[in-house]
């Protein structure tokens, strides 16, 4: 039976057995955790904030409905840091993998924010080897329409930073946000990070490879309906400007972010968008992707 754990820590578990498990906490329906085989995939910080009110420092946290700065609100959104619904608690299906499905929609303190009623749903499936996501994203209004941005700030968790390679983003424009936004084609064959890293990459393709995650082993992020890859880093000294951030954990995590960012989504009434990623580790002479 998979596992249920919906209480006062706001945390729902979804347990596939063998030690693999994934985490998510109802503050921004962030995943906080996921384990294969009791090994942590995801990187988060020693000190991440869990008040409810801050954004949670790692994991994969759900940015909506904007990217970045905003003059309306929070850095990043309000999703992050809103508390989600639990629509469907870990459900076992009939193959023994792992469904649980979340929900956030408008309510009093996201239309002081920003003015719009929306619905978005969540729904996770925990395989072996495999994590997916699915997004839908609701607009029940008559008559306005809504642009966002949407991304998966996946914070992956790594043994050094620096041995890792990210594929797909070869020939790829991005603006780099640590050369104030200057647009620029990435020549590598192979994206390495080896100082204070803070691109998008533009119209990407939809899948890219990352070396050298946690074991050694290859991470493959799949990815539908998200044009955009964020590569970040904040290396040394941004890693001292972060109060939730410890000084000396920037070589250990990497965040390789899905989303629609350079290109905001417009959801006109009554339609919906839908999005999707999957991560799969990689197991050398087992790669197909089922
Ligand atoms: C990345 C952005 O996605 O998130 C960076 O590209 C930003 O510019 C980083 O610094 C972390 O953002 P935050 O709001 O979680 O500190």
């Amino acid at each position: 039976m998979a596992t249920t754990a919906v209480a006062a820590t706001s945390v729902v578990v979804l347990d596939r057995g063998n030690n693999t498990t994934c985490t998510i906490n109802l503050h921004g329906a962030t995943v906080v955790s996921w384990r294969v085989n009791n090994q942590e995939q995801l990187f988060v910080s020693k000190l991440a904030s869990f008040d409810g009110k801050n954004a949670i420092r790692g994991g994969i946290p759900f940015v909506f409905p904007q990217f970045g700065p905003w003059s309306f609100g929070p850095q990043h959104g309000f999703a992050r840091i809103s508390r989600w619904h639990l629509d469907r608690a870990p459900e076992r299906l009939h193959n023994g993998d792992v469904e649980a499905i979340f929900s956030l929609m408008d309510n009093e303190l996201t239309r002081a924010i920003w003015n719009y009623q929306f619905r978005i749903t969540y729904r996770l499936i925990l395989r072996e080897k495999e994590l997916h996501f699915h997004i839908g994203v609701f607009n029940p209004s008559k008559e306005l329409s809504f642009t966002f941005n949407m991304l998966l700030h996946t914070y992956l968790k790594v043994p050094d930073v620096r041995r890792c390679q990210i594929t797909g983003l070869h020939g790829c424009t991005f603006i780099d946000k640590t050369r104030e936004g200057a647009l620029y084609q990435e020549g590598r064959e192979v994206v390495t990070v080896n100082e204070w890293t803070d691109r998008i990459y533009q119209h990407t393709p939809q899948e890219h490879v990352i070396t050298n995650v946690v074991s050694g082993r290859k991470m493959r992020l799949h990815k539908y309906n998200f044009p955009d890859t964020v590569i970040w880093n904040p290396w040394i000294d941004r890693s001292r400007e972060m109060k939730d951030f410890g000084d000396d954990e920037f070589p250990n995590m990497l965040c390789v972010e899905a989303g629609n960012v350079t290109s905001p989504i417009i959801l006109l009434p009554g339609t919906a968008f839908e999005a999707s990623q999957i991560l799969q580790i990689i197991i050398e002479g087992n790669v197909s992707r089922k």
